[in-house]
């Protein structure tokens, strides 16, 4: 194969990747590597990933800080879509890709170079997302995916970096495969990989156990515009904040965690753990506040949206044509999703107690009381029904005939 000179790849730190330097070089005659570092909130001192990319052999190291981006542009329309895949998890980790791979073309093209590559496996879904992502905007471009093809287990990964001078990870070796951004932490892998075997206490860092959450609940008000959310606990935040600190509220109780089997794009079912505190949380009182702006219609319709978006986002298919049709849909259905929902966590929990629109509400107190009539006529209720069940009570009538 006749690679590329010049590639630019998706680094994390990590062994993988960090071998992926060398590896390019020296099997597929590549001459420069330009690592490319996301800034994603994961909370890592990333001028130490950019010293170690570098020391790797990398030519030149760039940290692209995309944490607004990340929230703003994927998070936020993630929440305005109710987004949970298989009705659970919602996209934390899968969000990120494509905003990745995005900078990782414009990286490209800012340095010349006509490859891209990353350390994804074959067993993954974040290789479907990377390169699906990368063949939409820059189709011209070579996607190099070294962890596809080198068939090493981690042990002869570690010591073919050693070889070219990347230290083995000093930080004791966690037993856990972890994914982390500023959404949340995807953890799977070691004795996870049993279904059956409940999560120790060490796989979470960002919601407390239910023992020790708070005995005392707390309430939180979260206020959205079209859909968005603007104000926490009172609050005007902007989006990182926000997102901060509906985190820290949510996980100090214990709300957030997620142990589920997951469908893979390769076919493959897996078993995932995720925290994803503030997210669940602003996604629950997005849902919340829908239904009370929202027309029965679009609630029912959107319900079917938000499905398919969760699975296209999931699949890897961020930027394409049903995406972005389905995307107009919800801009649409949110200009009238203004209004305040009061939730309050406890022990794992976290219970709605209270939502208002004040423009935008199609709750009538007044019709739906049940203290006084001014505004309602029980009588237009007959005709109504008996239009409304003509078509079933006719079938009833013939099927008690059929039945003599
Ligand atoms: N299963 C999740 C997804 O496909 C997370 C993948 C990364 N997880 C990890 N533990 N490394 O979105």
């Amino acid at each position: 194969m006749v690679a590329a000179k010049k590639v630019v790849l998706a680094y994390s730190g990590g062994v993988d990747t960090s071998i992926c330097i060398p590896y390019l070089k020296n099997i597929y005659g590549v001459s420069e590597v330009i690592a490319y570092i996301a800034d994603l909130g994961q909370g890592d001192d990333l001028n130490i990933v950019k010293q170690k990319a570098l020391d790797s052999g990398a030519s030149e190291a760039f940290i692209g800080n995309l944490v607004e981006s990340f929230i703003e542009n994927y998070a936020y329309p993630a929440i305005r879509a109710n987004a949970l895949y298989l009705g659970k998890y919602p996209l934390s980790t899968a969000l990120a890709r494509p905003l990745i791979a995005e900078n990782l073309v414009a990286t490209a093209r800012s340095c010349d170079a006509m490859a891209v590559a990353h350390g994804c496996t074959g067993k993954g879904n974040d290789q479907v997302r990377f390169d699906l992502a990368i063949n939409a905007l820059g189709p011209d471009l070579e996607i190099i995916t070294p962890a596809r093809e080198w068939k090493m287990s981690r042990e002869e990964a570690i010591s073919y970096g050693e070889k070219f001078g990347i230290p083995a990870p000093v930080s004791k070796k966690s037993p856990y495969s972890i994914d982390v951004n500023l959404l949340g932490r995807s953890v799977e892998a070691g004795y996870l990989e049993d279904p059956m075997r409940p999560p120790s206490d060490d796989v979470f860092e960002m919601t407390a156990s239910i023992q020790e959450a708070p005995d005392i609940s707390e309430e939180v008000e979260i206020e959205f515009k079209n859909g968005y959310p603007i104000k926490f606990g009172g609050e005007n935040l902007k989006s990182i904040e926000l997102i901060k600190s509906a985190n820290i509220l949510a996980g100090k109780h214990g709300f957030g965690r997620i142990d589920m089997i997951e469908d893979r794009v390769v076919g493959i079912k897996s078993r995932e753990i995720y925290e994803t505190p503030g997210l669940l949380l602003l996604i629950k009182a997005h849902k919340e506040l829908e239904s009370i702006t929202l027309s029965p219609e679009v609630i029912d319709f959107k319900e079917f949206i938000e499905k398919k978006w969760s699975q296209l986002v999931y699949q890897g298919f961020w930027f394409g044509p049903l995406k972005e049709a389905l995307d107009s849909f919800i801009e649409s259905t949110q200009k009238n999703v203004n209004g305040i929902v009061k939730i309050r966590l406890h022990k794992g929990n976290a219970i709605i107690v209270g939502r208002n629109s004040s423009n935008n509400s199609l709750y009538r107190e007044d019709l739906a009381t049940y203290s006084h009539d001014d505004s309602f006529n029980h009588e237009n209720a007959k005709g109504f029904i008996y239009m409304w069940g003509m078509a079933n009570k006719i079938w009833a009538e013939s099927s008690l005939k059929d039945s003599k």
